[in-house]
């Protein structure tokens, strides 16, 4: 695979899965009183706002080099940047990060309101169990497995409990502490996205391995996201810069500096990229890995 087959790959992939959105977007509208519409519009506004897709992107790969099919995982895809989109609304709520633009465009609260950036919030992570329960492309048995993995990475083991240390109050600076903070608020998410890949192909036995990469990236993608937060412009990253130093956070690029913590993104990228090796058909993932530690955005 060389660069170009990489590109148009992902494009296909994501073009895949936001064509999946808008049919949910469009059932979930016919569902709907009128009555209600606000919220669903303020769901689709984040959610359409554009975005990497990542999450989904890593999904549906691992499910195919594993052995099964796109329809298997897309629903599924789908679900995990509901979920992913969710955080971001709440993240950018005045009690939490308070950041005002949000994927180039003001952030949902801004747009709609704080009441209905935290009712969408809410509902796209319902949704996002509601699609999977329904989801006919897999077994019962799947799903059951799905809602499982996916529900214990979000929740207060997975990533709301990184945004429960991240927004505690505390003096006391560790490593440890923050980098356990990061694999709870970002890795969680990653891991599931990855291990939710082998469920869709029935790939039980590679769940191990799927973990341990999403693991080190998920490291490595929230300390490159921090060096953003210091490196870049907003326009360029389509959110505010300078916010975790504004609230007084503690970073791993605050603490060590840019040149060690790009270093320290790169050592964990080499052994996400390590892990990668062993699986099947992989250029793609190996591209997307390098890719995501080289982002500008
Ligand atoms: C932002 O995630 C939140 C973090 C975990 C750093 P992304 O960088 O994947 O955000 P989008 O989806 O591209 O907007
Ligand atoms: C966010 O971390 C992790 C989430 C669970 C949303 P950040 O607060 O650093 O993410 P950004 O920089 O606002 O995207
Ligand atoms: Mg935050
Ligand atoms: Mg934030
Ligand atoms: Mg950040």
């Amino acid at each position: 695979m060389d660069r170009g087959e990489y590109s148009n790959h992902l494009e296909e992939t994501i073009k895949l899965v936001n064509e999946r959105l808008a049919k949910f977007r469009a059932k979930y509208n016919d569902d709907n009183a009128p009555y209600q519409q606000s919220c669903p519009d303020a769901m689709w506004y984040s959610l359409s706002a554009g975005g990497k897709r990542i999450r989904p992107v890593l999904l549906m790969e691992f499910c195919r080099i594993f052995g099964g099919s796109a329809e298997k995982a897309l629903d599924s895809a789908c679900a995990i940047e509901m979920i992913h989109t969710f955080s971001l609304i709440h993240d950018d709520l005045p009690c939490m990060d308070d950041d005002d633009y949000r994927r180039g465009k003001p952030s949902c609260h801004k747009q709609f309101g704080e009441a209905q950036a935290l009712l969408a919030g809410d509902a796209l992570e319902c949704l996002a169990f509601e699609i999977i329960a329904a989801d006919e492309n897999v077994s019962f048995e799947q799903r059951v497995k799905l809602i499982q993995e996916l529900s214990r990475e979000v929740g207060v083991c997975g990533m709301i409990g990184g945004q429960i240390i991240d927004t505690c109050c505390t003096d006391e600076y560790s490593d440890e502490r923050l980098l356990k903070m990061y694999a709870l608020k970002t890795s969680a998410l990653i891991e599931a996205a990855c291990v939710m890949g082998c469920i869709c192909a029935e790939a039980y036995d590679k769940i191990p391995f799927a973990r341990e990469y999403a693991c080190a990236l998920g490291l490595a993608f929230q300390i490159t996201d921090d060096i953003l937060d210091i490196t870049l412009t907003s326009e360029v990253l389509g959110k505010p810069i300078g916010s975790d130093a504004d609230l007084g956070k503690q970073t791993y690029a605050a603490v060590h500096g840019v040149e060690a913590a790009a270093k320290k993104a790169e050592e964990l990228t080499q052994a996400a990229l390590d892990i990668a090796e062993s699986f099947p058909d992989n250029e793609f993932i190996v591209y997307l890995t390098n890719d995501l530690l080289g982002r500008k955005f």
